[in-house]
Protein backbone atom coordinates (compact mmCIF):
# COMPACT_ATOMS: atom_id res chain seq x y z
CA UNK A 1 0.00 0.00 0.00
CA UNK A 2 1.11 3.19 -0.92
CA UNK A 3 0.20 6.21 1.51
CA UNK A 4 0.10 9.60 -0.71
CA UNK A 5 -0.21 13.47 0.72
CA UNK A 6 -0.55 15.25 -3.01
CA UNK A 7 -2.74 15.85 -5.99
CA UNK A 8 0.42 15.86 -8.66
CA UNK A 9 1.29 12.14 -6.36
CA UNK A 10 -2.75 10.58 -6.69
CA UNK A 11 -3.14 11.51 -9.74
CA UNK A 12 0.58 9.99 -11.13
CA UNK A 13 -0.24 7.18 -9.71
CA UNK A 14 -4.11 5.92 -10.77
CA UNK A 15 -3.48 7.33 -14.43
CA UNK A 16 -2.63 3.61 -15.43
CA UNK A 17 -4.86 2.31 -12.96
CA UNK A 18 -8.82 1.21 -13.82
CA UNK A 19 -11.59 0.20 -12.07
CA UNK A 20 -11.12 2.47 -8.98
CA UNK A 21 -13.40 1.83 -5.98
CA UNK A 22 -12.85 5.10 -3.66
CA UNK A 23 -13.81 5.06 -0.05
CA UNK A 24 -13.76 8.62 1.63
CA UNK A 25 -13.53 8.67 5.31
CA UNK A 26 -12.15 11.06 8.13
CA UNK A 27 -10.21 8.43 9.80
CA UNK A 28 -10.15 6.20 12.92
CA UNK A 29 -11.46 3.32 11.67
CA UNK A 30 -13.77 0.97 12.81
CA UNK A 31 -15.76 -1.82 11.52
CA UNK A 32 -18.47 0.21 9.75
CA UNK A 33 -15.47 1.75 7.51
CA UNK A 34 -13.44 -1.74 6.95
CA UNK A 35 -17.00 -3.32 5.98
CA UNK A 36 -16.80 -0.31 2.82
CA UNK A 37 -13.22 -1.08 2.45
CA UNK A 38 -13.75 -4.85 1.93
CA UNK A 39 -16.66 -4.08 -0.29
CA UNK A 40 -14.50 -2.02 -2.39
CA UNK A 41 -11.80 -4.87 -2.74
CA UNK A 42 -14.39 -7.13 -3.78
CA UNK A 43 -15.63 -5.25 -6.44
CA UNK A 44 -12.71 -3.02 -7.82
CA UNK A 45 -9.52 -3.47 -9.00
CA UNK A 46 -7.89 -0.81 -7.14
CA UNK A 47 -8.96 0.82 -4.00
CA UNK A 48 -8.48 3.96 -2.91
CA UNK A 49 -9.06 5.40 0.52
CA UNK A 50 -8.79 8.71 1.48
CA UNK A 51 -8.10 9.82 5.43
CA UNK A 52 -9.32 13.57 5.99
CA UNK A 53 -10.89 15.51 8.47
CA UNK A 54 -12.47 17.53 6.67
CA UNK A 55 -12.90 21.12 8.66
CA UNK A 56 -15.68 22.70 5.71
CA UNK A 57 -18.00 20.01 7.12
CA UNK A 58 -17.33 20.96 11.22
CA UNK A 59 -19.11 24.52 12.03
CA UNK A 60 -17.58 26.64 15.02
CA UNK A 61 -17.68 24.87 18.52
CA UNK A 62 -18.25 21.28 17.06
CA UNK A 63 -15.49 18.82 17.37
CA UNK A 64 -13.13 19.61 14.80
CA UNK A 65 -9.90 19.68 17.54
CA UNK A 66 -10.75 16.63 19.08
CA UNK A 67 -12.10 14.22 16.09
CA UNK A 68 -9.82 11.18 16.47
CA UNK A 69 -7.01 10.92 14.82
CA UNK A 70 -5.14 8.02 14.55
CA UNK A 71 -3.20 7.88 10.82
CA UNK A 72 -0.35 4.64 12.12
CA UNK A 73 -3.47 2.60 12.79
CA UNK A 74 -5.62 3.12 9.98
CA UNK A 75 -2.47 3.17 8.01
CA UNK A 76 -1.78 -0.70 9.20
CA UNK A 77 -5.94 -1.48 9.05
CA UNK A 78 -5.91 -0.06 5.30
CA UNK A 79 -2.87 -2.38 4.59
CA UNK A 80 -4.14 -5.60 5.57
CA UNK A 81 -7.77 -4.95 4.35
CA UNK A 82 -5.83 -4.87 1.01
CA UNK A 83 -6.07 -1.14 0.02
CA UNK A 84 -3.69 -0.15 -2.82
CA UNK A 85 -3.61 3.53 -2.16
CA UNK A 86 -4.21 5.34 1.50
CA UNK A 87 -4.49 9.68 0.12
CA UNK A 88 -4.33 11.58 3.41
CA UNK A 89 -3.88 14.97 2.12
CA UNK A 90 -3.52 17.57 4.53
CA UNK A 91 -5.74 21.04 4.82
CA UNK A 92 -3.37 23.03 2.79
CA UNK A 93 -3.94 20.75 -0.28
CA UNK A 94 -7.53 20.46 -0.35
CA UNK A 95 -7.83 23.87 0.20
CA UNK A 96 -4.99 26.51 -0.80
CA UNK A 97 -5.09 30.01 -0.13
CA UNK A 98 -7.42 31.46 -1.54
CA UNK A 99 -10.04 28.45 -1.99
CA UNK A 100 -13.32 30.40 -2.54
CA UNK A 101 -15.48 27.22 -4.32
CA UNK A 102 -18.74 25.81 -3.12
CA UNK A 103 -21.22 23.04 -3.90
CA UNK A 104 -24.50 23.62 -2.25
CA UNK A 105 -27.38 20.75 -2.61
CA UNK A 106 -30.20 23.16 -1.32
CA UNK A 107 -32.77 21.18 -0.51
CA UNK A 108 -31.54 17.49 0.47
CA UNK A 109 -28.51 19.83 2.39
CA UNK A 110 -30.99 22.04 4.11
CA UNK A 111 -33.53 19.69 6.05
CA UNK A 112 -32.39 17.05 9.54
CA UNK A 113 -28.79 17.37 9.85
CA UNK A 114 -28.68 19.97 6.97
CA UNK A 115 -31.34 22.27 9.62
CA UNK A 116 -29.07 21.24 12.75
CA UNK A 117 -25.55 21.52 11.30
CA UNK A 118 -26.20 24.79 8.85
CA UNK A 119 -23.13 24.52 6.08
CA UNK A 120 -22.11 20.78 7.68
CA UNK A 121 -23.53 19.02 3.83
CA UNK A 122 -22.01 21.74 1.77
CA UNK A 123 -19.12 20.93 3.09
CA UNK A 124 -19.48 17.25 2.56
CA UNK A 125 -20.40 17.73 -0.23
CA UNK A 126 -17.95 20.02 -1.52
CA UNK A 127 -14.75 17.51 -0.50
CA UNK A 128 -17.00 14.59 -2.24
CA UNK A 129 -16.89 16.23 -5.16
CA UNK A 130 -13.49 16.96 -5.16
CA UNK A 131 -11.95 13.65 -3.94
CA UNK A 132 -14.21 12.27 -6.75
CA UNK A 133 -12.05 14.74 -9.53
CA UNK A 134 -8.92 14.10 -8.24
CA UNK A 135 -9.73 9.88 -7.71
CA UNK A 136 -11.74 9.62 -10.77
CA UNK A 137 -13.31 6.22 -9.03
CA UNK A 138 -15.73 3.92 -11.07
CA UNK A 139 -17.85 3.18 -7.80
CA UNK A 140 -17.31 5.55 -4.09
CA UNK A 141 -18.42 3.41 -0.87
CA UNK A 142 -21.11 5.39 2.10
CA UNK A 143 -22.30 3.86 4.89
CA UNK A 144 -26.42 4.37 5.44
CA UNK A 145 -25.23 4.98 9.02
CA UNK A 146 -25.53 8.60 7.61
CA UNK A 147 -28.42 8.03 5.21
CA UNK A 148 -28.47 11.92 4.52
CA UNK A 149 -25.43 12.15 3.28
CA UNK A 150 -25.58 9.21 1.00
CA UNK A 151 -28.30 11.15 -0.57
CA UNK A 152 -26.82 14.83 -0.45
CA UNK A 153 -23.49 12.94 -2.40
CA UNK A 154 -25.90 10.76 -5.32
CA UNK A 155 -27.73 14.51 -6.01
CA UNK A 156 -24.85 16.09 -6.26
CA UNK A 157 -23.03 13.17 -8.62
CA UNK A 158 -26.19 13.70 -10.18
CA UNK A 159 -26.34 17.20 -10.57
CA UNK A 160 -22.81 17.92 -11.89
CA UNK A 161 -22.64 14.91 -14.16
CA UNK A 162 -19.84 12.96 -12.07
CA UNK A 163 -20.08 9.56 -13.65
CA UNK A 164 -19.39 7.79 -10.14
CA UNK A 165 -21.55 4.92 -9.10
CA UNK A 166 -22.56 5.57 -5.59
CA UNK A 167 -23.05 2.27 -3.81
CA UNK A 168 -24.32 2.42 0.19
CA UNK A 169 -23.41 -0.66 2.18
CA UNK A 170 -25.57 -1.53 5.72
CA UNK A 171 -24.78 0.20 9.37
CA UNK A 172 -22.69 -2.14 10.91
CA UNK A 173 -23.66 -2.27 14.82
CA UNK A 174 -21.94 -3.43 18.03
CA UNK A 175 -23.45 -6.38 19.34
CA UNK A 176 -25.69 -4.29 21.74
CA UNK A 177 -27.33 -2.52 18.61
CA UNK A 178 -25.33 0.74 18.76
CA UNK A 179 -24.36 1.64 15.55
CA UNK A 180 -20.40 1.93 15.18
CA UNK A 181 -19.02 5.70 15.18
CA UNK A 182 -15.76 7.15 16.21
CA UNK A 183 -17.78 9.22 18.14
CA UNK A 184 -18.83 6.44 20.60
CA UNK A 185 -15.67 6.71 21.87
CA UNK A 186 -16.15 10.25 23.86
CA UNK A 187 -18.70 8.21 25.91
CA UNK A 188 -18.53 7.29 29.71
CA UNK A 189 -20.29 3.54 30.41
CA UNK A 190 -23.31 5.26 31.66
CA UNK A 191 -23.31 7.34 28.82
CA UNK A 192 -23.56 4.99 26.55
CA UNK A 193 -26.06 2.88 28.22
CA UNK A 194 -28.16 5.68 27.82
CA UNK A 195 -27.28 5.70 23.91
CA UNK A 196 -28.34 2.58 23.71
CA UNK A 197 -31.69 3.78 23.71
CA UNK A 198 -31.42 4.89 20.22
CA UNK A 199 -31.41 1.81 18.13
CA UNK A 200 -33.87 0.29 20.76
CA UNK A 201 -36.35 3.32 19.92
CA UNK A 202 -35.72 3.36 15.89
CA UNK A 203 -36.04 -0.68 15.72
CA UNK A 204 -39.60 0.03 16.24
CA UNK A 205 -39.81 1.50 13.22
CA UNK A 206 -42.81 3.60 14.03
CA UNK A 207 -41.73 7.38 14.38
CA UNK A 208 -44.58 7.77 17.63
CA UNK A 209 -43.61 4.61 19.78
CA UNK A 210 -39.48 5.61 19.01
CA UNK A 211 -40.42 9.23 20.28
CA UNK A 212 -42.04 7.58 23.72
CA UNK A 213 -38.82 5.36 23.86
CA UNK A 214 -36.41 8.58 23.63
CA UNK A 215 -38.57 10.73 26.30
CA UNK A 216 -36.09 12.09 28.99
CA UNK A 217 -33.28 12.17 26.26
CA UNK A 218 -32.34 15.16 24.29
CA UNK A 219 -33.67 14.65 20.61
CA UNK A 220 -32.63 16.85 18.09
CA UNK A 221 -34.65 15.40 15.43
CA UNK A 222 -36.82 12.29 14.82
CA UNK A 223 -38.71 12.12 11.13
CA UNK A 224 -39.21 9.86 8.36
CA UNK A 225 -37.58 11.26 5.39
CA UNK A 226 -37.31 9.75 1.94
CA UNK A 227 -33.08 9.25 1.16
CA UNK A 228 -34.23 6.74 -1.34
CA UNK A 229 -34.81 4.46 1.14
CA UNK A 230 -37.03 5.82 3.07
CA UNK A 231 -35.54 6.05 6.76
CA UNK A 232 -36.75 6.40 10.40
CA UNK A 233 -33.82 9.08 11.28
CA UNK A 234 -32.80 10.57 14.43
CA UNK A 235 -30.09 12.84 15.65
CA UNK A 236 -29.90 12.31 19.70
CA UNK A 237 -27.06 14.18 22.54
CA UNK A 238 -25.91 12.16 25.32
CA UNK A 239 -23.98 14.92 27.38
CA UNK A 240 -21.83 16.50 24.49
CA UNK A 241 -21.67 13.56 22.53
CA UNK A 242 -24.44 13.69 19.37
CA UNK A 243 -25.41 10.92 17.74
CA UNK A 244 -27.00 9.98 14.86
CA UNK A 245 -29.05 6.48 13.78
CA UNK A 246 -31.24 5.44 11.56
CA UNK A 247 -33.25 2.39 10.11
CA UNK A 248 -34.41 1.70 6.38
CA UNK A 249 -37.81 1.02 6.13
CA UNK A 250 -38.56 -0.47 2.94
CA UNK A 251 -36.00 -2.17 1.16
CA UNK A 252 -32.86 -3.64 2.43
CA UNK A 253 -32.89 -3.55 6.11
CA UNK A 254 -29.73 -1.60 6.62
P1 LIG B 1 -16.62 9.14 8.40
O1 LIG B 1 -17.51 9.54 9.51
O2 LIG B 1 -15.20 8.76 8.68
O3 LIG B 1 -17.31 7.93 7.66
C1 LIG B 1 -16.74 7.37 6.51
C2 LIG B 1 -17.75 6.42 5.91
O4 LIG B 1 -18.00 5.36 6.83
C3 LIG B 1 -19.10 7.10 5.64
O5 LIG B 1 -19.62 6.67 4.40
C4 LIG B 1 -19.96 6.60 6.79
O6 LIG B 1 -21.34 6.55 6.49
C5 LIG B 1 -19.39 5.20 6.99
N1 LIG B 1 -19.73 4.69 8.32
C6 LIG B 1 -19.52 5.29 9.51
N2 LIG B 1 -20.04 4.53 10.50
C7 LIG B 1 -20.56 3.43 9.92
C8 LIG B 1 -21.25 2.27 10.40
N3 LIG B 1 -21.46 2.07 11.69
N4 LIG B 1 -21.67 1.36 9.50
C9 LIG B 1 -21.45 1.55 8.17
N5 LIG B 1 -20.82 2.61 7.65
C10 LIG B 1 -20.38 3.54 8.52
O7 LIG B 1 -18.75 10.32 6.68
C11 LIG B 1 -17.65 10.87 6.68
O8 LIG B 1 -16.55 10.31 7.30
C12 LIG B 1 -17.37 12.17 5.97
O9 LIG B 1 -18.54 12.95 5.98
C13 LIG B 1 -16.86 12.00 4.51
C14 LIG B 1 -17.89 11.27 3.63
C15 LIG B 1 -15.53 11.24 4.51
C16 LIG B 1 -16.60 13.40 3.89
O10 LIG B 1 -15.68 14.11 4.63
Amino acid sequence: MKTLRTIAEIRTELAPKRAIGLVPTMGAFHEGHLALIRAARDECETVVVTVFVNPAQFAQGEDFERYPREEACDAALAEEAGVDVLFAPSTDELYPPGYQTWVEVEELGAILEGAQRPGHFRGVATVCCKLFNIVRPQRAYFGQKDAQQIAVVRRMASDLNLDVEVRALPTVRDPDGLALSSRNAYLSPEQREQALTLPRALATRDREQARALLDGLEVDYLEVADFGPRVLAAAVRVGKTRLIDNVVLEGDPA
